[in-house]
């Protein structure tokens, strides 16, 4: 397929993501995120992207989650796209930024209302009992709400990675595959391109 010549890496992600969505039978949008402490381990989980735009790579997750400490204590993180099916990766660099409180509780109201009753049961990545404790957690949220409105939980929101680089990586015959690099110039306003050696 011939490639549009892109101002921003952005348009080309988004082109990519829009084929994985044709292309990839299971969750186009999954996306490895790495997170390091604040003493410097890394670690690494599948996050759902929800929104790509000119501003980053957006996903929702548990503030006191492993990954929502480490973010907060040290932005730096990563992310990888790998669509099996495409044999196509994009691997993302940067920061990330906490979404407004706006944009977090539109997200979070779209969500299945046992969706939203999760969010507030889970104490994500902190030890349990049993999932029978789960399970009360999850009977005593949705007793409380009833059918009235269920608001976002303080700790609940999202963080978007807002990338300083990007590779994107195709594959190509006999392993002599293309590498493509947009390095966010030392402005801050434009990007370099090149292509690396596979
Ligand atoms: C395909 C897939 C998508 C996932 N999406 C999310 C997500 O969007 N947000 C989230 O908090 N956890 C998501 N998870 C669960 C995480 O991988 C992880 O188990 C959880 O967030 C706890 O990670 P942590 O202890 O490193 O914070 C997803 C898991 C898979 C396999």
């Amino acid at each position: 397929m011939q490639e549009a010549p892109f101002q921003t890496p952005f348009k080309l992600a988004q082109q990519w993501l829009a084929e994985a969505e044709d292309g990839e039978v299971n969750d186009p949008t999954a996306m490895s995120l790495a997170t390091v402490s604040a003493d410097g381990a890394p670690s690494l989980r599948m996050v759902l992207l929800k929104a790509c735009d000119e501003r980053g790579f957006t996903f929702y997750t548990n503030f006191e989650s492993r990954k929502g400490t480490d973010l907060q204590e040290n932005p730096n993180a990563a992310l990888l796209f790998h669509w099996k099916s495409l044999r196509r990766q994009i691997r993302v660099e940067g920061r990330v930024e906490i979404v407004t409180d706006a944009e977090a509780d539109a997200y979070f109201a779209s969500r299945p209302r046992t969706a939203r009753i999760g969010a507030w049961a889970s104490k994500q990545s902190r030890p349990m009992e049993g999932r029978f404790e789960f399970e009360a957690e999850i009977a005593r949220y949705t007793t409380k709400f009833g059918a009235g409105d269920i608001p976002r939980p303080d700790v609940w929101s999202g963080f978007r990675l807002v990338p300083k680089y990007f590779e994107f990586w195709r594959d190509r015959k006999f392993r002599l595959h293309e590498r493509k690099i947009y390095k966010l110039n030392d402005l801050g306003q434009g990007w370099d391109i090149e292509e690396i050696y596979p």
